[in-house]
């Protein structure tokens, strides 16, 4: 009779962990297109009860679109990326993407663990940039949907293996997105190894929080909790030195317009043609701790990441000239993005000051970052 009860029990926690209808977070599944070599994708559309949405694709782990409300309950997406599966596939500077195995660069492509020497694919000019030719955010990731109580998750997993793209062991990698009623998208990261291996994920979403990409984000106010930043040579490989922010264009301690020091006369600015460098967190611990804001004023949009990684790439994106069509009206100009990419310090597997980046047979990699939205 015991049995019977226990039963009981189980399959009751176990039906109000599962029933779709009992989350007040939805996800629908749609069609999304068909990549060049014949694989169908699918978007994943998170949505909770206030109305946000979070549409995540299963090529790349791709975030494709983000709605989020103004002050004036307007619901608008606050994401750059594309409207179709070949954009992404043949022109996508990291729009979204999830990114592995190592975010940011390592010099030459080279590093070594206990002595073995191993090269990787160099494809940002004379260095490895984003985990080579074919990085996680141009594999095609299994995703599962999990419901609970006020939130939804989705859970991509991927194993990329021994020696794929250079990098030594079979790695399992789970990334899960969730997003739960307060307006927070949470990314959890975890991954083990067979081999000692290196890893750095990280989440390559280009907000825009004015709703309008014919906009640039200079007039955004971002805020860095960071007292120092990473020099850069002019390949954008830090020099190894942790330098203050003070009295340069890179102090954020205060919230600070974009745009007003992105143009001064300063070396650093002059390599990254902007921002595009990693600040060192304050206080960085193994718990969620603030990193990050940035606020539009013409919509009121407040967006404020949290993570338990030592650094964040703040990247004004430079890079981006007019040539890509939006999947809206027009092109993605001159800086109509910036991104938040919580990580590892770049090339951590040749600067010995910097955070470890291995990984070994029986740990697990952790890490967490959550981008939480609300208005002024
Ligand atoms: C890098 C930029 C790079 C961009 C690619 C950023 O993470 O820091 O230098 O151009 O990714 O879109």
């Amino acid at each position: 009779m015991k049995n019977i009860y226990f039963l009981l029990l189980l399959f009751l926690i176990f039906t109000c962990e599962n029933i779709n209808n009992m989350s007040l977070v939805t996800i629908e599944k749609q069609f999304f297109g068909e990549t060049l070599d014949g694989n169908e994708i699918y978007e994943y559309i998170l949505k909770n009860e206030k109305g946000m949405e979070v549409s995540v694709i299963n090529y790349g782990g791709i975030i494709t679109s983000w709605k989020a409300k103004d002050r004036d309950d307007n619901y608008q997406d606050i994401v750059l990326g594309f409207d179709n599966i070949n954009d992404y596939e043949t022109k996508n500077p990291y729009f979204g993407a999830l990114i592995g195995r190592y975010g940011n660069r390592i010099a030459k492509g080279k590093f070594s663990i206990d002595d073995k020497n191993y090269t990787l694919a160099t494809n940002n000019d004379e260095n490895h940039l984003h985990g080579g030719l074919k990085g996680f955010d141009k594999v095609i990731w299994n995703i599962e949907e999990i419901f609970h109580e006020s939130s939804a998750s989705l859970v991509l997993k991927y194993i990329s293996s021994d020696m794929e793209e250079g990098y030594p062991g079979n790695l399992n990698v789970k990334v899960i997105y969730t997003l739960n009623n307060n307006d927070e998208l949470i990314v959890k990261y975890e991954a083990d190894t067979d081999k000692t291996t290196i890893v750095n994920l990280t989440q390559h979403s280009y907000f825009n929080l004015s709703g309008d990409f014919n906009q640039d984000i200079l007039n955004h106010e971002v805020k860095i909790n960071a007292d120092s930043f990473l020099p850069v040579d002019s390949t954008l490989i830090p020099t190894g030195e942790k330098r203050e922010v003070f009295d340069t264009p890179f102090d954020f301690l205060q919230p600070k317009k974009i745009g007003r020091d992105i143009e001064m006369d300063n070396e650093q600015i002059n390599y990254g043609n902007g921002y595009d460098h990693c600040w060192v967190l304050n206080k960085h611990t193994d718990e969620l701790q603030f990193v990050a804001s940035a606020y539009d004023d013409s919509s009121g949009r407040l967006l404020e990441v949290y993570s338990n990684q030592p650094g964040i790439q703040f990247y004004t994106g430079n890079f981006l000239d007019g040539s890509l069509k939006s999947k809206y009206e027009g092109n993605y100009k001159f800086r109509s993005g910036f991104c938040f990419e919580t990580q590892n310090f770049p090339n951590s597997p040749n600067e010995h000051s910097f955070p470890s980046a291995s990984l070994r047979p029986g740990e697990k990699y952790l890490t967490q970052t959550k981008f939480k939205f609300s208005v002024k």
